[in-house]
């Protein structure tokens, strides 16, 4: 039962403004309307953004690195809710399926560096408390027969599972509206501020719109809203990842069960089979500024590494060619709750696991614009973490 919330009789503008329709802007509308806040959301496409690019990993274990332990509490709560949050969004949309499927991923080796690199990893797991089983080249290839020959060993995790982020983006959209969210489908160019406070947003179409609260959750953009004070500005960057779309012909099926990664030259590549037969393979990760050109060398080593790892795929159709921008924070952990600037909330910085937080963060956001509490395992994602870390490189 959700808490609901007195409004003053007369106020003609939102509880809430959201900028941004991405997934975590969408998640953020939805869970709040959920509470009874009267909620807008502003972007001229809403349901767009990195969410259109991304592969849907649920990879909290497969992608843990040294130093983020305390990211990996978060990241290992939202992937515990995703089964709940899966059904709960198709009963809010209508039925629309977001394509969760809890398939496993296999992450292997295919030299002595990369082997090493695992073992690291498997070891930093096991440390973490985490389930991820050793496997042997040949354990690996009786789960996957398609992996090349030369596989040198593998780690099995059963738990980092998939979604389909576009089927996600859609359900979200459908779900919002149902909830009575009101889109404004123009972009935010500044936020309006007023005695210290944010009041909401001016739009590209001219309108104003006032909002008691106003949540920053515009992905990498979030960084450049003009009219945010620079203590309350998101130290946020775009990280460019190149990603590829092949399709599985039905006689060729099932070409790989589970999600099968590797570290291969020091870059990520990993293959996502759908159920529909789709593949997805990425993620190249560039640190090129805005630009989201698709380049013939990050489609040839993307092609290049996922063949070594998975020969056969050279004979897929190659269906889609894209590039995203992950919203990348000096701590790669994302940006949470209220901003030094009052009125004025981030949900963003969310970088390598924006679909993987997306139950957690629409949680997360709709208590705080609710009850004013910031959950207690959202309290080190505190936006004020960078506010206090220049003031102090500047005492
Ligand atoms: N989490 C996958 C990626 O960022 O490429």
């Amino acid at each position: 039962m959700h808490a609901s919330v007195r409004r003053p009789p007369g106020n003609p503008g939102s509880d809430v403004l959201v900028i941004g329709g991405g997934i975590i802007g969408l998640v953020t509308a939805w869970r709040a309307a959920q509470r009874g806040l009267r909620t807008a959301l502003a972007d001229p496409a809403p349901g767009g953004g990195a969410a259109q690019v991304a592969a849907g990993m649920l990879a909290a274990v497969t992608e843990l690195h040294y130093g983020e332990e305390t990211l990996l509490g978060l990241n290992l709560a939202s992937a515990q809710r995703y089964p709940r949050f899966a059904e709960e969004l198709a009963e809010a949309s209508g039925g629309l399926d977001i394509g969760f499927r809890e398939c496993g991923t296999l992450a292997v080796a295919l030299d002595a560096d990369d082997r090493a690199h695992l073992r690291e990893l498997h070891a930093l797991q096991q440390r973490c408390g985490l389930e991820a089983q050793w496997l042997t080249g040949r354990e690996c290839r009786r789960l996957e027969p398609m992996l090349a020959p030369g596989v040198r060993g593998g780690l099995r995790v059963d738990g980092d599972h998939q979604v389909d982020p576009r089927r996600l983006a859609a359900a979200l959209l459908v779900a919002c509206e149902r909830a009575g969210v009101l889109f404004h489908r123009s972009a935010a160019v500044r936020l309006t501020v007023a005695a210290d406070r944010a009041t909401g947003a001016e739009l590209a179409d001219g309108t104003v719109v006032a909002a008691d609260q106003t949540v920053l959750a515009a992905g990498s953009l979030s960084g450049r809203l003009a009219g945010v004070p620079p203590e309350a500005l998101p130290p946020v960057r775009p990280v460019k990842g190149q990603v590829l779309r092949l399709t599985v012909p039905p006689a060729y099926a099932p070409f790989l069960s589970r999600t099968v990664r590797a570290v291969v030259r020091g870059g990520q590549i990993y293959l996502v089979p759908r159920e529909n037969g789709e593949l997805v393979v990425g993620a190249t990760s560039e640190e090129q500024g805005w630009d989201t050109t698709v380049t013939a060398g990050g489609v040839y080593e993307l092609l290049r590494d996922a063949h070594e790892l998975v020969p056969g795929i050279t004979e897929l159709p190659l269906t889609e060619t894209r590039a995203g921008l992950r919203p990348a924070t000096p701590d790669n952990a994302p940006l949470l709750g209220p901003s030094t600037l009052p009125g004025l909330h981030l949900a963003t910085g969310h970088y390598r696991n924006g679909v993987l937080l997306t139950p957690l963060t629409g949680e997360v956001l709709a208590e705080v614009l609710a009850t004013g509490e910031v959950p207690d395992l959202a309290r080190p994602f505190s936006p004020r973490r960078f506010a206090a870390a220049r003031e102090e490189s500047f005492a």
